[in-house]
Parts: structure tokens; sequence; C-alpha cells
């Protein structure tokens, strides 16, 4: 099940930690967000170490559809809504400077980028159309309204941006993370009140940034309750149409579509993480109504933190831990919020005022909706009895028959069927080795 990308075996092979180390900045992740910071905080000449319990990219970056784009779905008047223009203006902004980002620095290097118009439709929902409409009026974006696209059935309208880009995001990292100073299969098994703990030595720092995808450490922050995650399933076909450009069903359980070459990505199936989905099943039936002739050449899923607005969390882990900062919760919109991220924290680790930073500040309100729902999963899934138990924080833990893994509904952590560890927050493997039939 490994994505069209490669794998971290098509990238170079870094040391792992022997003994203890002092570094201005520690870095604990290394995905796509990780290997940005650490390349501008070399460019700028800045004391660093990232480290990576695994292989660097072998998580999220290897298996996102990587779309670089500023349309994240309605986000526009979601934003608008709740924070007012201000901040739907700087949301945009921000993304656009790390979609340019992106266009100038893949420029200069091979990693099949290019350039596509972006599109979010509806099958039927005019009226939240029509709202991200205004709302895009109101902050000043370039985009245009669509009666009709490219897909193969009918829908009831859609927004376009122009000139947004997709690449292949190993092949871009690839490009980047030669001479960066990474120590790989190295894991961080906490802090001891005066270093980071691995389990190959300590590690001194100044200042540390937590880029794990969803962040390790439990005693502040509130992110177990702040975050949540959710699985979604990719088809690479072959012999499908080509669809002209990226798009995604406003519907957050709806199908997104780009092309890769001469293959057709097409998402969807969408969960959160523990609970039932559509998975590939019901992809794999889009593929038999849609694209009958066309042959699946790889599927793969992904997963993905989901914050509580809609925004990341990118800054000062907690208001309680200084010096330590979080780049998490990038919902479904990857590879724009890596790029906003490494800039953002590389301004707070060298004190450089960033006009962005209150709009991602991690310790924003948190009541909303979702954190409600947040709570209900998490304390039903404490209190059922059934076993095996997440090390996280102890939750009953769900069968994914689709993927053959353990999941946790509360946040999101999975491990293979012999236990071992997929995906955190969780740190551990399952101390049972085999399911329970
Ligand atoms: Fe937190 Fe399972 S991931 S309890």
């Amino acid at each position: 099940m490994n994505s069209i990308w490669g794998n971290s075996e098509d990238l170079k092979n870094f040391k792992t930690l022997k003994g203890d180390l002092r570094t201005d900045v520690l870095i604990i992740g290394g995905g796509i967000t990780g290997v940005l910071l650490a390349h501008k905080l070399q460019e700028f000449g800045v004391q660093y170490a990232l480290v990576e319990a695994d292989r660097v990219c072998n998580g999220v970056t290897r298996n996102t559809t990587a779309k670089i784009t500023s349309q994240h779905s309605l986000i526009y008047s979601k934003i608008l809504k709740e924070y007012g223009l201000e901040k739907a203006k700087l949301y945009y902004n921000s993304n656009q400077e790390a979609l340019n980002e992106f266009r100038v620095k893949c420029n200069e290097i091979d990693c099949d980028f290019v350039e596509q118009d972006s599109f979010v439709y509806s099958l039927n929902r005019t009226d939240k159309i029509n709202e991200e409409l205004e709302a895009l009026d109101k902050i000043g974006a370039e985009f245009e309204y669509i009666k009709s696209v490219s897909l193969p059935f009918t829908i009831a309208g859609a927004i376009k941006f122009k000139k947004q880009a997709q690449f292949n995001p190993l092949k871009f990292v690839s490009n980047i993370i030669n001479n960066l100073n990474i120590y790989e299969n190295t894991k961080i098994l906490g802090f001891d009140g005066e270093a980071f703990v691995t389990d190959k030595g300590r590690i001194f720092s100044n200042k540390t940034v937590v880029a794990t995808h969803f962040p390790i450490f439990n005693k502040f922050g509130l992110y177990f309750l702040k975050l949540y995650q959710e699985r979604s399933y990719v088809l690479a076909l072959k012999e499908a149409k080509t669809v002209g450009g990226m798009y995604i069903d406003e519907n957050p359980t709806g199908l997104s579509f780009r092309n890769y070459k001469d293959m057709l990505l097409l998402g969807g199936g969408s969960h959160r993480t523990g609970k039932e989905g559509g998975n590939w099943h019901e992809l794999t039936k889009i593929k038999n109504q849609f694209y009958p002739l066309s042959k699946e050449e790889a599927r793969w899923a992904t997963q993905d933190c989901m914050s509580l607005d809609g925004i990341p969390y990118i800054g000062e882990y907690s208001k309680v831990a200084p010096n330590i900062y979080v780049a998490t919760g990038f919902n479904k919109w990857g590879m724009t919020s890596s790029m906003v991220a490494s800039n953002l924290l590389c301004d707070l680790i060298m004190g450089v005022a960033n006009e962005y930073s209150e709009l991602y500040l991690p310790s924003r309100k948190i009541l909303h909706p979702q954190l409600f729902n947040n709570i209900v999963e998490n304390t039903l899934n404490l209190i059922t009895p059934t076993t095996p138990r997440c090390p996280h924080l102890g939750c009953a833990l769900k069968w994914n028959n689709a993927e053959k893994s353990w999941e946790c509904p509360c946040h999101g952590s999975r491990f293979n069927e012999d236990g071992n560890l997929l995906d955190n927050p969780a740190t551990a493997d399952l101390k049972i080795k085999h399911r329970n039939q």
C-alpha cells in the first residue's frame, strides 16, 4: 500500500545519535515541516539538529496528494464568520506567500512541479458556495465562479483559484535535504527537566520545535482535546480521463481529484480515525461507476490532524512551556501549511516579528462545537471496557479491517496487527502482540 511518490529509501540515509548533544534549536520530527524549518535555519546560520524516530518523510509527507494551494475547501467564509475580515485576509496572504515560495524553490529543482487551477465544488449546496464567494470577494482574493467542471458528474457550482500547483513531495524533499543536520532512528522518549531524552542519548537545547504531526507531549497545550485525526484514501488510476485541475468537494466526506503524469489520483472515503468510513471500498465503487476501464496502479491512505476551527496551530506549544514551539493541525492542507509553519517558526526562533503569529496562535480560544465532539469521543472510548487499550491515554482501540490496523478514535494513534506503532501521538507499541479474534 505504498503511495506513488516513492519512499524514504529514495532519500539519503542520515546518522543516528550516539551519546549526548547540545544544540541551539532542536526540531523533533522529520516530516516536510521539520525539513523546511531545518533548511531555513541552516540558511540563516542558526545551529540546529533535527531528530526523527524513524526515517525522514516516512509518514504523512509520503502519503499526501501534494496539492499546493491557498484554496482550502470553504475556509474563508468560516474564518470570516468566526474571526472577522482581517484574519481571513491574513490566512489568504500567508498561504499565497507559501504557494509563491514553493513556486520559486521548485523552479530550480526537478520535483514534477506543475501549475494547476484549483477548484472547490459542491454537489448540492449552492448556499455554501455563495457564502464562500462573498467571503473571497471581501478579502480581495482572486477567484472565479464556475458552473460546470471536467468531472464525470453534475455539480451545483464551483470556485476556481487560478495558478495553484501540484508536485511530487518526496522529489522536492530529496532536493533540499542532503546537507541538513539530521539524526534518524533517534526516538524522543520524554523530557527529564533538563534535556530531551532519546533512546541514544540526551539532547540539550535552548529552543525546541515539536513537528511530530500530532504533538507527543500531553502535559501542556491540551492537544488531546484540540485535535483529532482523520484517515482518507487514495486510488491512483491509469487510463482514466484527465481532469485538468485539482478538485475537492466541500463536503468533508466527498471526493478529491488531481492528475499526476498519466494517472488520476482519486481521493475520498474519509472518516475519523478509529470510526467506520468509506475507505477504498467507496473509491472502488466510484472507479467502477465513472472510470470502469481504468486500471488501479496504487492505493494508499493518509492521516490528517484536524484542528477545532480549521486553522493550524503554529507557535508557542503552551503559555507555560517557554521556548517550545509546535506546528500541527494542518487539516487536509499540509503542503502550504508546512511552508507557513516553517516561516513563522523560523521568525519566532530568531525573535523576528511575524504578522501571522496571532492568527495561528496555538493558545487561541477553544470553545468550538468540535471541542464538544472531541470530549464526547474521548469520554466514550475511555469508558468502553474492551481491549486492547491505547498506550497514549488509555482509550479502547478499534479494528480497521480495510487497513488491518488497530486505531484509536480518541486522538488517532494506529498500530499494525502485531502491535507495532504506525501513527502517533502514542510513542510506544501495543503491549499485546496479536489481535484478539
Ligand atoms: Fe490518545 Fe489513543 S491516541 S488515547
